[in-house]
């Protein structure tokens, strides 16, 4: 339940904490939702009732993030800068970049080099959805941690659509393959990872892979060499979705419509955990009230 989460993350200093940099990055050409994706942008499509950008968005906010930079194709910046402004309504600093092609997700920490200027960062992908009880909690303690990275294993049906992590039987990380053909176990690597300050560093170090692009698995795995990579493992009380293909897109938008019907509060409300957190007062809601007013979201609005 959204109140869960919310109540779970209460009482979090976010002037106090210590990672305060995410990014979320919502370029690419959306090529697996194609037609939908060919002439709108895919982290704008809807998950039932928000702009996609809105759950990944919500994720950096539940992990106490405050600076995020959003880095998306050139000609999208109007449209995201037109919905997500400068954050203050919701308590958050917004930057933007370009990513001129699609490069490849590591490609995030070069165009965000200087956004990130040295400090530990969130990238989270802008197609990725998170829900549960102990999210909060669990994206809190783990932005707690200033060395090495930390990602995330879920168990899953089809791994090979994803990066992939296998361990040994105490647990302990082998290997880490992107979308192998073969792979060594069940547990996908979802879109959100935290870095310590090395990020850039290490993400200088990569080679294009045989697709010709930086990849993000290649940067965990630089970091799983060194023994600086952390895996927690999301239980069956965490749900993700890749929203990137059309079938996961109608599993996400079933999924938040059924859990919002049946709970009575919505996942992913910026407003609403910007409130339960405390980084803006109820008067600041006022512009999203008058924006939104006479709509079903304005109407959520009213009852916070
Ligand atoms: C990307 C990453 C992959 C990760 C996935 C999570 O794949 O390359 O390692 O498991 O996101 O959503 P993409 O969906 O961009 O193909």
């Amino acid at each position: 339940m959204i109140q869960d989460i919310l109540t779970d993350g209460i009482g979090l200093p976010v002037a106090k904490h210590s990672l305060r940099k995410g990014i979320i990055l919502a370029g690419g050409t959306g090529s697996r939702l194609f037609p939908i994706t060919h002439s709108v942008c895919k982290q704008l499509v809807p998950v039932y009732d928000k702009p996609m950008i809105y759950y990944p968005l919500a994720a950096l906010m539940l992990a106490g993030v405050r600076d995020i930079l959003v880095i998306v194709n050139p000609e999208d910046i109007g449209l995201f800068s037109r919905l997500l402004g400068d954050g203050s309504q919701w308590g958050l600093d917004i930057y933007y970049a370009e990513q001129e092609r699609p490069d490849g997700l590591a490609q995030a920490f070069l165009i965000g080099e200087e956004f990130i200027d040295g400090d530990p960062v969130c990238l989270v992908l802008g197609d990725n959805l998170f829900h549960g009880d102990g999210l909060a909690d669990l994206l809190l303690a783990v932005s707690e941690r200033s060395e090495g990275a930390t990602i995330f294993g879920c168990r899953v049906e089809y791994p090979e659509r994803y990066g992939v992590i296998d361990f040994d039987g105490d647990g302990v990380a082998l290997s880490l393959e992107e979308k192998p053909e073969y792979p060594k176990s069940n547990f996908a690597v979802p879109g959100i990872y935290f870095f310590d300050h090395k990020v850039v560093d290490y993400a200088k170090m990569l080679e294009p892979s045989p697709r010709g692009e930086l990849e993000i698995t290649d940067l965990n795995r630089l970091y799983l060499e060194r023994g600086e990579l952390r895996v927690e493992i999301l239980d069956e009380s965490i749900v993700w979705f890749d929203t990137g293909v059309p079938d996961a897109l109608a599993d996400a938008t079933r999924f938040v419509q059924q859990i919002q019907q049946r709970d009575g509060f919505k996942i992913a409300c910026p407003e609403e955990i910007a409130l339960s957190q405390g980084r803006i007062d109820r008067s600041r809601l006022g512009d999203a009230l008058a924006k939104y007013q006479g709509t079903p979201y304005g109407d959520y609005l009213e009852t916070l």
